[in-house]
């Protein structure tokens, strides 16, 4: 692994275990700052636009309840972790750490059963978010957060007050600067009327971290094409629109798998009258490498800010320890160890191979 790899595995691995901890020592502490210091991926955009289609395909594999109408109540915290080459791909869930998933259809049964834990079986939604964590040689350091879809109405059963409820809580990740924005529209609506858009617009005016996702381009009426959208003339972002054929429901009824709906997507771009001269830049793996290359260069430039964080937690979490053996649940002392562990490796490997060796690095 390069020393990127490791230092941005290793924010990963800090997020986990300040996620782990839960609200320890309450809201405003130094894991809290320390999170939101962290940078993560939320997919955001209107009900039924794709969001969860993409992120399974970022991600490379099945494991979503995924269709039409509101099928993501609950935010889902995934956080995906690179495990060294030839280990067997396994998802872990925060509110049972000690159970192994390795059929991931269990896994999106599990969150189907989480989120009704939580909301009922009704059409309620909830912002307690559902923690998952899937270890895998194929994917890339990355945190991502779904979301329940933006809407307009309120459907039978629903609060009045559902559609404003979810844009605050949509809100509530998006309006973090260190959030990295994913929007989704889906081609076949006009993207004036974009709920991913209007919202980013708000929140990340300038379009520094906001990335546009075009779906469905499959399902544009004939004699109609996005490169308006694609070639940036729509709407202006400092990154590239990447377009993206995901499963359809019929495909996914048929149980169309991963690897035939990445082919089948390639060839598209690949064929398309329209899109041939874009498709290097097109498609879900393209998508998943420029989410990765632009992360990377986040945390590189907020190394500096990371590390005094973490300096700072570091000092927090030694007082901390020394105070153990007072009423503290012994899970939570095993956790603050592993964040102490954690922030110590980061600042080492930050140390040995990125500030020249300088104490304290390029503040
Ligand atoms: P979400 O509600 O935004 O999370 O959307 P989903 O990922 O659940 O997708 C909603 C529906 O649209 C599903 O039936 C998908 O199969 C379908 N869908 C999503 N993206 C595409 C696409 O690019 N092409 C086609 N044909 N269908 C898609
Ligand atoms: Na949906
Ligand atoms: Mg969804």
């Amino acid at each position: 692994m390069t020393t990127m790899e490791s230092l941005i595995g290793l924010v990963n691995r800090i997020q986990r275990a300040c996620t782990a901890l839960g609200d320890y020592g309450g809201g405003d502490n130094a894991f809290s700052s320390l999170w939101d210091a962290l940078p993560s991926v939320a997919v955001v955009g209107g009900q039924s636009s794709g969001k969860s289609s993409v992120l399974e395909s970022v991600v490379g594999r099945d494991f979503l309840p995924r269709g039409s109408g509101i099928v993501t109540r609950r935010p889902l915290v995934l956080q995906l972790h690179k495990t060294e080459e030839g280990q067997q791909d396994y998802a872990e869930f925060g509110h049972m750490p000690r159970r192994r998933f390795s059929d991931f259809s269990l896994v999106r049964k599990e969150i189907q059963d989480e989120t009704d834990r939580i909301t009922g079986k009704s059409k309620q939604i909830s912002p307690v978010p559902i923690h998952l964590s899937i270890y895998s040689p194929n994917v890339v350091n990355l945190t991502l957060i779904d979301l329940p879809g933006l809407t307009k109405v309120a459907v039978e059963g629903q609060p009045e007050s559902i559609v404003e409820d979810i844009e605050n809580m949509v809100r509530n990740y998006v309006e973090k600067p260190n959030c990295i924005i994913l929007a989704i529209s889906p081609a076949n609506q006009d993207i004036a009327t974009s709920d991913a858009i209007k919202l980013a617009r708000e929140v990340d005016p300038m379009g520094d971290r906001t990335f546009g996702v075009l779906t469905k381009l499959d399902l544009m009426d004939k004699g109609t094409n996005a490169l308006d959208v694609l070639e940036g003339r729509s709407y202006r972002l400092q990154q590239p629109w990447v377009g993206i054929v995901n499963r359809s429901q019929a495909d996914i009824n048929k149980n169309v798998d991963m690897i035939i709906a990445r082919r089948k997507e390639r060839e598209y771009f690949a064929t398309s009258p329209d899109y041939g001269h874009l498709a290097s830049k097109m498609g879900s793996e393209y998508l998943a490498k420029l989410l990765s290359k632009h992360l990377e260069t986040v945390i590189r430039s907020r190394i500096p800010s990371i590390t005094s964080l973490i300096n700072k937690s570091i000092d927090e979490l030694e007082a901390e320890m020394d105070h153990l053996g007072r009423p503290i649940a012994v899970d939570a002392g095993a956790q603050l160890y592993t964040i102490l562990e954690l922030c110590r490796a980061f600042d080492r490997i930050f140390k040995e191979h990125l500030d020249g060796g300088r104490p304290g690095g390029d503040r």
